[in-house]
């Protein structure tokens, strides 16, 4: 029990509810760095965009200073800081004009970021170079500002503004990220757990219980009236668990019952005996009344003695397990044959084709009743044929294959009546002859399953034939 108690809790450690919040967070983060990624191109070209658009504001003011020679150094500082630019090249109609800060070297760009190209993957991966890659080389922003479609801007400047701004945007995107994750993780973890965790729960601590004591009908469950697949397993558990209860109480009442009947029986098969002996005395006494109906009562009480000892090896043969010996299965044949009552008879023949050394692991006792009542039978159903019927044999047949071993009891009988066919290995159905319980197929049937075989009917055209079958193992 101790060692049950603990896999169970080893199984719930890492139990629904743990597993059900990682997978939700998991993927609910796989889907967030999946949005993430475009998102982030996309800042990048919208700032990319804006720095055009400024600068395009800037060629416009250039364009209403009519030479170029007259733009001081001040007005060409201020127009490169309102766009926060080292230097602006603009280029319109097959003229280009460089404006740079005069007190400063010119910068050499390092990379171009050029906003007329939109296609998505290199957007990512220029997003992600600056984010892991950049630190503060100079990039060439190179644009079309949306009021000026014949000019073409240039603008080289560090990348480090853009950078510093796409780390604040990817900071604020993880942190918002993961309070959407958690907070969705949260309200579907806490949907499914009264949805499914808390009932398999409950399933479970009661399927626990029941076993420990299936005989308290207290614990039963009380299905809750879901109408979904919960609810359905609540009730197929609820009528497993009442079947089982009711299963076992009438197994109790059918056990003491058993019992009852056993005592009753053995006292019974005393009286009868007793009774057997003084019948025998009555059959020697000459009265001609006496001697007509001595041998039936003989019979009668025969039958009903046979009756009573076959109950109660029944009885008893299903309690005990097999205790296995090296067995010489052709002399258990024949001893069998002898119980069988098979030598008393004169006009049957017999026939053992079981080689000689050949030993099995079985238990001797057991395992011989079941040709003791193949052949008993065999014997019953030839000495009940009319006169004149040919000779009767019953013959034991051996076979050994790759995977099984069969053991076959034939006989030129009569062949089963047919109530035996119908009822076959039914306990007290399947007697066809008068007199006869019925259990002797049943109690062989129920040996050789204890030896791991099989006791089949082998269709035939004449006769009976039986094959018990074990498994290759029992060949020792
Ligand atoms: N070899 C056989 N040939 C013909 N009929 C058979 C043969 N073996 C069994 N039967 C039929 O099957 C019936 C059932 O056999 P089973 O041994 O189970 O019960 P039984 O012989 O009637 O009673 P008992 O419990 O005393 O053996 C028999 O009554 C008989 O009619
Ligand atoms: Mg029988």
């Amino acid at each position: 029990m101790a060692a049950q108690k603990s896999t169970e809790s080893e199984s719930t450690r890492f139990g629904l509810s743990f597993k059900l919040i990682t997978m939700i967070i998991a993927m609910i983060l796989v889907v967030e760095v999946v949005i993430y990624l475009p998102s982030v191109a996309n800042f990048r070209i919208r700032w990319l965009d804006d720095r055009v658009q400024v600068a395009g504001v800037a060629a416009r003011v250039i364009e209403t200073v009519p030479d170029t020679m007259d733009l001081t150094p001040e007005m060409v500082s201020n127009l490169l800081q309102s766009a926060r630019a080292e230097a602006l090249v603009i280029r319109k109609a097959g003229r280009s004009q460089l404006i740079e800060r005069s007190d400063m070297p010119m910068p050499v760009a390092t990379f171009a970021a050029d906003t007329r190209d939109r296609d998505a993957p290199a957007l990512i991966l220029n997003a992600l170079d600056i984010i892991f890659r950049g630190s503060d080389r100079t990039m060439r922003i190179i644009g079309q500002p949306a009021d000026a479609p014949d000019t073409i801007v240039e603008v080289l400047m560090s990348e480090a503004y853009l950078r510093e701004e796409m780390l604040v945007y990817s900071r604020n995107i993880f942190w918002l990220s993961l309070f959407v994750a958690v907070a969705t993780a949260a309200a579907i973890f806490l949907f499914l757990n009264r949805l499914l965790v808390r009932p398999i729960r409950r399933m479970t601590r009661n399927m626990i219980s029941f076993r420990e004591t299936p005989e308290d009908a207290h614990r039963i469950i009380q299905p809750s009236g879901r109408s979904d697949e919960v609810g359905m397993a609540e009730k197929e558990l609820a009528m497993m668990e009442r079947d089982l209860y009711s299963m076992l109480r009438q197994k109790q009442h059918l056990a003491d019952l058993g019992l009852a009947v056993a005592k009753i029986n053995h006292d019974l098969r005393n009286t009868l005996s007793a009774a057997q002996m003084l019948s025998d005395q009555v059959a020697t006494l000459e009265d001609p009344q006496v001697q007509r109906l001595a041998p039936r009562l003989v019979t009668t009480l025969d039958r009903a003695i046979n009756f009573a000892q076959s109950v109660l090896d029944y009885g008893r043969q299903k309690s005990e397990p097999p205790k296995f010996l090296p067995v010489d299965l052709r002399a258990l044949i024949d001893e069998s044959s002898i119980d069988a009552g098979l030598y008393a008879n004169q006009n049957i023949g017999f026939e053992n084709n079981v080689p000689d050394d050949m030993i099995i692991n079985v238990d001797p006792d057991q395992f011989s009743r079941i040709f003791v009542n193949l052949m008993k039978n065999a014997r019953e159903a030839l000495e009940n044929r009319a006169a004149g019927a040919e000779g009767g044999i019953v013959a034991i047949l051996f076979e050994e294959t790759p995977d099984a071993i069969h053991i076959d009891v034939q006989d030129n009988g009569p062949g089963l009546p047919p109530r035996a066919k119908e009822n076959l290995f039914v306990a007290f159905e399947g007697s066809g002859r008068a007199g006869g319980t019925g259990l002797g197929l049943v109690i062989a049937k129920e040996i050789s399953e204890a030896h791991g075989g099989q006791l089949s009917l082998v269709p035939t055209e004449k006769g009976t034939h039986f094959r018990v079958k074990l498994p290759v193992s029992a060949a020792a």
